[in-house]
């Protein structure tokens, strides 16, 4: 495992605060962590890393946000077959239906998911916070 790159979306700071823990995860184990904002990613980002993870906020009606997120995660679905995907982020008052969807979409694309997709409720507290720290190391086993 050489580097990791974690692309994300977030509205109002929730999701960011969850890929920062990832981030700080990876780092633990010292490998290349590359932090973006999906508005800066393209498909090089995912051609170029051993592993992803993937953030975004439940939106819409338990989907993820449609005008940068969506499209690029269609526009990645050719390049996630056999890598190592991990998904995060938060949500209002739905019940994760979002996360259950885009795991079981990731797979279809053929990622290997590691873990279920870490989700917290609003802002993210110690509990989850630690969740996507582990998410983060589990990524670079
Ligand atoms: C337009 C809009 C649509 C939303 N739709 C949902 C939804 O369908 N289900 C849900 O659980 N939360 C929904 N939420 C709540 C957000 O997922 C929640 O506030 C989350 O913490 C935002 O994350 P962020 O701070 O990373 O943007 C919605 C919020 C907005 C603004």
């Amino acid at each position: 495992m050489k580097n990791i790159s974690i692309i994300y979306w977030s509205g109002t700071g929730n999701t960011e605060k969850m890929a920062l823990s990832v981030a700080d995860g990876a780092k633990e184990t010292g490998v290349e962590v590359q932090l973006k904002n999906v508005s800066e990613a393209t498909i090089e980002d995912i051609k170029s890393s051993d592993a992803i993870a993937l953030g975004c906020p439940s939106m819409g009606s338990e989907q993820l946000e449609e005008m940068e997120m969506e499209p690029f995660i269609d526009s990645i679905s050719g390049e996630v077959n056999g890598k190592k995907v991990g998904l995060f982020g938060s949500y209002g008052w739905g019940d994760g239906q979002w996360m259950r969807d885009w795991v079981e979409r990731m797979e279809e694309y053929g990622a290997e998911i590691i873990g279920e997709g870490v989700i917290a409720n609003e802002e993210p507290g110690e509990d989850e916070i630690e969740q996507c720290q582990e998410l983060g190391k589990d990524l670079t086993k």
